[in-house]
């Protein structure tokens, strides 16, 4: 397929997709004057603040700041990337999809793939069998017993076990044929370090298939039978294996976390495992490392709501806050629950039975409830320093509660645990709203300082949107901005978006969503969506626009008097007369400052 042909079919996509038509699928759009209005389904919010502005094509939430055209909106939806909604919408408009061809490289790696995917399959049968077919595998079948897993447990997760011998797999599969290179590349063998030849990685140990999302086996995991060390030892990293982007047991699991609505997650696969036996089906679990972003991708599509179940010791508490960390901006809906006296959910599901662990799912504590009742229980509050510390720590949570009524709440009883005034509460909180950066207590001066600074970027960039927004209905009025200033814009990410339309007008092309989205970077694209959604008011677009201009020409101008009255005062230390040039076009530059 050319690029001609992409552009084509991408162009044919986007003319039949109806961005209110696709938002409203999924979000309750409610219709007010030229735009729509709903709750964000990218953070959880009861007002709505979501945007969509059908003639420009583009949504923005003033909420959270996700915007973009109509292919943005699903491949966020839907956990997708950019390309792979566009052709999501083509399936569902019914336009084909044009086939890519290959270049011999893909093609090479994609049957390098195919081959280490059927190399994982067969060892999987072949532990498999050896567990429950072999005399081997005796000794594992006992250690599964002693935990209470079951053979209907073994079968549905094709449990297994690797022979206590050092060659066993490696000339079974010599045997049938499969290269050394591909035991290695799959991680089921290594090189010996002496001498020729390979031998088996994993030896005398229960054996767990990991599998990705679609039920294909990506890497296996060992448990040793008794204390040897490691208790674990996993397949290492592959091209198909990425512990931040796998979730143990999701393959079974998901079609019940979309019908609970939820999904729990525990730290170990035998937790996992063991829940799951015990017919509690939506668990999956992170594999030994923290808990990622894009875990929480992977989980929100099939639900909104996450429940962490750590263990109950110290390193699991600390594993839990700090996956409430990665997840607390998601959007997802989160609780925590909480196994009592040090067990981890497999010995309390094995000992309590599915109903007492369903009790504790029911008794499971919201986010905020969790992380309050854990900085109060960590840090000691009976003095100020601590009062303050507790309070720090609050902050960044207390701040993600979008409903007002609940944080008045949390507001409330934090004041009265700490003994504070709930005034200061709100207080802190605004600042943090202002700048989320922990800050030493500073002189006040500097504080104000930092305010006038901040207002003015804002008004700056508030600017620059209505000055973007003008250029892209009346691409004509170009040549006046870059008339007026020759620097551009003083943001960044909004001169990006200038030098890209500016770029495309030159050439003579139309500006269109599609092609600005796909040229211009993540930050630039989201600004973009902004500044085109972003309503001007009741004043007339002129007027709008000229004072616009004026606040970013006062800037310009000002940068320009700063290096002019800099330069001057150079000049006279260096005993130049160049100095009087210098100061007369500074002066000149304020006057016009002033006449603005
Ligand atoms: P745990 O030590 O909590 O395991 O490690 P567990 O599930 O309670 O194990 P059992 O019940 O004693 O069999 C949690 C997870 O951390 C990873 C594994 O993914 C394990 O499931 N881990 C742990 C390792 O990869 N290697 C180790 O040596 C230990
Ligand atoms: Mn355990």
């Amino acid at each position: 397929m050319s690029r001609a042909d992409l552009d084509e079919f991408v162009e044919q996509v986007r003319a039949q997709s109806d961005l209110v038509q696709v938002v409203s699928s999924y979000v309750a759009l409610k219709r007010k004057g030229g735009r729509y209005w709903g709750c964000c389904p990218f953070h959880q919010e009861k007002t709505a603040s979501f945007s969509v502005v059908p003639d420009k094509g583009f949504f923005y939430c003033f909420g959270c700041h996700a915007g973009g055209n109509v292919f943005k909106f699903i491949s966020l939806m839907e956990n997708v990337s950019y390309f792979d909604a566009i052709k999501l919408q083509a399936e569902k408009l019914g336009i084909p999809v044009p086939q890519r061809r290959q270049s011999p490289e893909e093609q090479k790696r994609e049957q390098k793939r195919k081959d280490l995917r059927k190399v994982n399959e067969m060892a999987k049968d072949f532990f498999h069998n050896c567990l429950t077919m072999t005399r081997y595998g005796e000794q594992g079948k006992a250690y599964l017993a002693g935990r209470g897993i079951t053979s209907e447990t073994i079968e549905e997760f094709q449990l297994g076990f690797a022979p206590n011998a050092w060659d066993k797999l490696c000339s079974a599969f010599r045997k049938r044929g499969v290269r050394q290179e591909y035991l290695l590349a799959a991680g089921l063998a290594s090189e010996r370090q002496q001498g020729e030849g390979i031998y088996d990685r994993f030896r005398n140990r229960v054996i767990i298939p990991i599998a990705d999302e679609r039920g294909r086996v990506v890497a296996f995991g060992g448990r040793v039978l008794d204390d040897g060390m490691p208790k674990y030892l996993n397949s290492p990293e592959t091209e198909l294996f990425n512990k931040r982007r796998l979730l143990f047991g999701l393959d079974r699991a998901h079609r019940a976390i979309q019908q609970e609505g939820y999904a729990i997650v525990v730290e170990g696969y035998m937790d996992a495992i063991s829940v799951f036996g015990a017919g509690v089906q939506n668990v999956v679990a992170s594999l030994g490392t923290a808990f990622t972003p894009e875990h929480t991708k992977l989980l929100m599509r099939y639900a909104r709501r996450i429940y962490f179940c750590y263990d109950s010791d110290d390193a699991g508490q600390n594993a839990t806050i700090r996956a409430l960390a990665v997840v607390r901006n998601s959007g997802a809906e989160v609780h925590v629950i909480v196994v009592p006296d040090g067990k981890d959910p497999d010995e309390f599901i094995r000992k309590h039975g599915k109903e007492a662990f369903q009790e504790l799912v029911k008794q499971a504590l919201p986010l905020v409830e969790y992380r309050l009742r854990y900085v109060l229980s960590h840090v000691r509050y009976d003095t100020l320093e601590g009062k303050v510390r507790a309070l720090r720590e609050m902050l960044p949570v207390l701040s993600g509660i979008r409903d007002g009524a609940e944080l008045g709440e949390y507001r409330k009883r934090l004041a009265q645990t700490l003994m504070l005034d709930e005034g200061i509460i709100m207080d802190e909180l605004r600042r943090y709203a202002r700048n989320p950066l922990p800050e030493e207590p500073a002189a006040a001066g500097k504080q104000n300082f930092r305010a006038a600074a901040k207002k003015q970027d804002n008004a700056l960039l508030r600017a620059g949107r209505i000055v973007l927004r003008t250029i892209w209905q009346d691409p004509g009025i170009l040549a006046h901005v870059q008339a007026v200033l020759p620097d551009g814009f003083p943001s960044e990410v909004q001169q990006e978006i200038l030098t890209y339309l500016a770029n495309c007008i030159e050439k003579g092309e139309s500006l269109n969503d599609i092609h600005a989205v796909e040229s211009l970077g993540e930050a630039a694209s989201t600004e973009l969506s902004q500044a085109l959604v972003e309503d001007s008011g009741e004043q007339e677009a002129s007027v709008v626009y000229e004072d616009a201009i004026r606040i970013l020409r006062k800037a310009y101008l000002n940068s320009l008097y700063m290096r002019h009255s800099r330069q001057s005062e150079e000049y006279l230390a260096a005993g130049d007369p160049a100095y009087r040039e210098s100061l007369r076009e500074a002066n000149r530059i304020k006057k016009e400052m002033d006449e603005l």
